[in-house]
Order: structure tokens, then sequence, then C-alpha cells
């Protein structure tokens, strides 16, 4: 048990490449389509200056982690941790930890997938010119008619899994790799088109003072907590997408620079999708802080009424639908990882088992727009159940569990010698931050959301 353990999947080709793919892991659906929303409803300044202390205090650290958990693991989240948990004299029981996260990750794609569909759905309404000169109530009417409609839900989630399948069988270097060297510099490019065309045709002045002049009036306890949850979810902790990809990850890395470009990268990317949307929010008098519908039911009311609105309507979903794919494959990974690893199964084979179960599932969510709305447990629908069992459970507990193993159970020079770090000092504020602060404040959410 002593050796170090090699991947059965191969490896990144390279350090570019492996932060690149977590980079388009973290990049998703959180940044173009949650990020702007929360802010926009939660005082904007305010909650981005939370959401920034957040991402360093907590993220940061969590990141490198996982990354450690998963780079002396080279396996799959749950042989990982018991690999490390084994190897330290721990209880192998840590595996559980493994497997919680891998749980959550795999509950996370069944919605994930089915709103990527939105987006690709978006995509090809843009294409073929619908939104044009259509009226605000014609565009509500346009998200209504979609979501009323599980057949055309199904078909788009459907054409996600199918995606999925092909780029987790042709498995590390030849399907993922690939797959995020095509669509992560794709969709860079496509948000920068667009953030240059918000600033040349919007209100980039009034979008700008929004998202960076903090109203701390409007920022609420729920707010900061919501922004908590935000810095997890848009960071891919706990989720085993991080931790699995680690596990591919080149011995000479830096954890600590590439945990940090990671988190920056994906701040960035938030903000600039912020830049993107409400200068043309305000440029044509929309509402801000409209909610979830930001970009479904108030951003394609602009695009139907601006110059060149249908080319930079189509770009934007097909950006958004780039960006949900590589996180799509980046939280089925795991799972496709643990069946091969436990019960030998040929990749394809696990990726085609893994999204067929997704697939099935995520059904539930497709109904939960239509047929099933009215059909609750404890006030939740089917949709809301899993996103609020693993946003408001699985996430902060599997985060919880890893901070605290890393700073209680995991040999302290061990993960010096991992970090590549010299200096106690620096080791020392991590272990504070991941011991006390991290345990402390997700405790605190912990008990937020279970009250509320
Ligand atoms: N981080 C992704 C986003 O912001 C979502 C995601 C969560 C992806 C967990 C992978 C794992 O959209």
């Amino acid at each position: 048990m002593n050796d170090p353990p090699k991947s059965l999947h191969g490896q990144w080709s390279s350090g570019l490449a492996f932060t690149l793919a977590a980079t388009a892991a973290a990049v998703g659906l959180g940044n173009i389509w949650k990020f702007p929303y929360m802010a926009g409803a939660n005082g904007g300044g305010a909650f981005v200056l939370v959401y920034l202390l957040c991402v360093i205090l907590i993220g940061i650290p969590l990141l490198m982690a996982e990354i450690t958990l998963g780079r002396r693991g080279r396996q799959n989240p749950a042989f990982s941790m018991r690999y490390n948990a084994i190897t330290g004299h721990h209880s192998r029981h840590w595996q559980w930890v493994g497997g919680l996260i891998i749980a959550a990750g795999f509950l996370i794609v069944t919605y994930y997938s089915v709103i990527a569909g939105w987006a690709l759905d978006y995509a090809y309404q843009a294409a073929l010119n619908h939104f044009a000169d259509a009226s605000p109530q014609a565009i509500q009417q346009l998200f209504a008619n979609l979501v009323s409609n599980p057949w055309k839900l199904i078909l788009w989630h459907s054409f996600i899994l199918i995606g999925s399948t092909i780029a987790i069988g042709l498995g590390v270097e030849r399907g993922l790799e690939r797959s995020v060297w095509l669509m992560f510099p794709t969709m860079l490019i496509l948000l920068i088109i667009i953030v240059g065309y918000a600033a040349y045709m919007g209100d980039f002045r009034q979008g700008f003072q929004f998202l960076f002049a903090p109203d701390f009036s409007k920022l609420t306890t729920q707010g900061v907590l919501l922004a908590l949850g935000q810095a997890f979810f848009t960071l891919s902790i706990a989720t085993g997408s991080i931790m699995m990809y680690g596990a591919y990850v080149p011995t000479r890395v830096s954890i600590p620079r590439v945990s940090c470009f990671i988190a920056g990268a994906d701040t960035l990317i938030a903000l600039v999708s912020g830049l993107a949307i409400f200068p043309i929010v305000f440029a044509y008098h929309l509402d801000p802080a409209q909610g979830p519908g930001l970009i479904f039911e108030t951003l394609p009311i602009a695009f139907g009424q601006m110059p060149l609105g249908r080319l930079v309507g189509t770009l934007f979903f097909i950006m958004l639908v780039f960006a949900a794919f590589t996180s799509v494959i980046s939280l089925l990974e795991p799972t496709v990882a643990f069946l091969i690893e436990r019960f030998r199964l040929r990749r394809t084979i696990a990726a085609g088992l893994t999204c067929f179960t997704a697939w099935f599932i995520g059904l539930g969510t497709v109904l939960s727009f239509n047929h099933w709305q009215n059909f609750e447990v404890l006030d939740f629908n089917f949709f809301e159940s899993v996103d609020f069992l693993t946003a408001n459970l699985m996430l902060p507990l599997g985060g919880l569990c890893i901070s605290i193993f890393i700073a209680w159970r995991f040999n302290q020079t061990s993960l010096a010698h991992e970090l590549h770090w010299r200096h106690r000092w620096s080791l020392i504020i991590l272990r504070g931050l991941l011991g006390i602060l991290s345990p402390l404040v997700i405790v605190l959410i912990f008990a937020h959301a279970l009250y509320s």
C-alpha cells in the first residue's frame, strides 16, 4: 500500500492541460447564469465583495486540499480518500467522504444537464431569429413553452449526455482533454466578443457601477450565505470533479499556483459575464434583479431589439453550452472512474452506463417543470429536492470533511512536500483556514440551511 499508486486512466498531457481542464470544469452555468443573477438580487458590489472573500479564504484552500488528495491517491475520490487515510494510519472509513462527493457530483449532473439543454434550445431559437422584436411577454411565453414541453427538454438533455458519453468514453487525453481544448478557448473568445459588444452598445458605466459599487444596505445574512454557497458551487468544490482531475495531474505541477489560477480565472469569468449582461440589461431598461430568469427571460428581449442581435444572441448561448458541457463531463468522470476501478468495466461501458443513469434520473427534473410541478414533498418538487440535497447538504458536508481531514488527519510534512512549500508560516496559515475557519463557516451555513 505504500507504493504511490498509478492512475489506470492515464494522465493529462501537461500541467497546462490540467489547469485548463480544471478551470473549464469550474467555469459553467454557475458563472454565467447564477452569479450575475445572484449579484443582481443581493446588492451588486456588496455581494461580490463577500463572495471574493469566500473564494480567497475558503475556496482556494479547499481546491489545494482536493488536488493534493487526488494526486496522492491517483484513483476515484473514494479510493483516493481510502489510500490517503490508510497510508496515514487512519480509518478506511474516510472512503465514505469520497463516496459522498462522487454521489453529490452525480446528482448535480442529473439537473445540470437539463439546464445546459435549455441553453442549447436558446442557441437554436436565437439562430432561427425567434427573439426578433419579441415583446417581454412573448419572450416569457417562449420560456414557458420550452419548460412546459417535456419532449423538447428530453431531446436537449439527451444531446448533452450523448455528447458526454462520447467525450468520456474516449478517455482522459483523447476525450476529456480534447473537448476542453476545443471548447474552452472558443468559449473565452465568444465571451470577449460579447463583452466588447456590450461595452460598445450597452450602458457599460451603469453595468460596471452596479457590479462593483457596493450597496451594503441590500446585503442580508441570506445574501452572505448565498455568496458562500456560490463560492463552493462555482469552484466545483466537494463534487469529486477537482479531486478526480487532480488524480491525473503530473507530479511536478505546483498545486498552490494552479489552485490560485483556477479560482482567479473562474472569478474573472464570472465578473466578465456580469459585464457582458448588465450593460445590455440597463441599456434596454430591464430589471437587473429579476432572478434566475435573467439570461433566459430578460436578455433575449435585448437580443431581439439590438443590432446584430441574432448573431450575438446565438453566440451567447453557444458560449453557455460550451461552458456547461466541460462542467458536465467533469461531474460524470468520478462516477465513471469508480465503476472502472471497482468493477473493472471497460471505459466505454462505464461511460454509457453512468450517462444513461444520469439521463434517467434527469427525467425527474424535466418533469418537475411540467407534469410533476405540483408533486411536492416538504414543499420541494423533484428538481428542488435534488438541488437542496446537493447544494445545501452534501456539498457543505463534503467540504467540511475534506477540510478536517487535511488539517487534522493528514501528515503536515507530507502536505508541505506535496505543495512544494518550505516556509512553515504558509502551512500554518493554510491549516488555520482549513482546520478552523472553514469548518466554522460551513457549520454556520449548514445550520442556516436546516433552520430555513
Ligand atoms: N462549477 C460549475 C459551475 O460553476 C458547476 C459544477 C459544479 C461543475 C460541480 C462541476 C462540479 O457551473
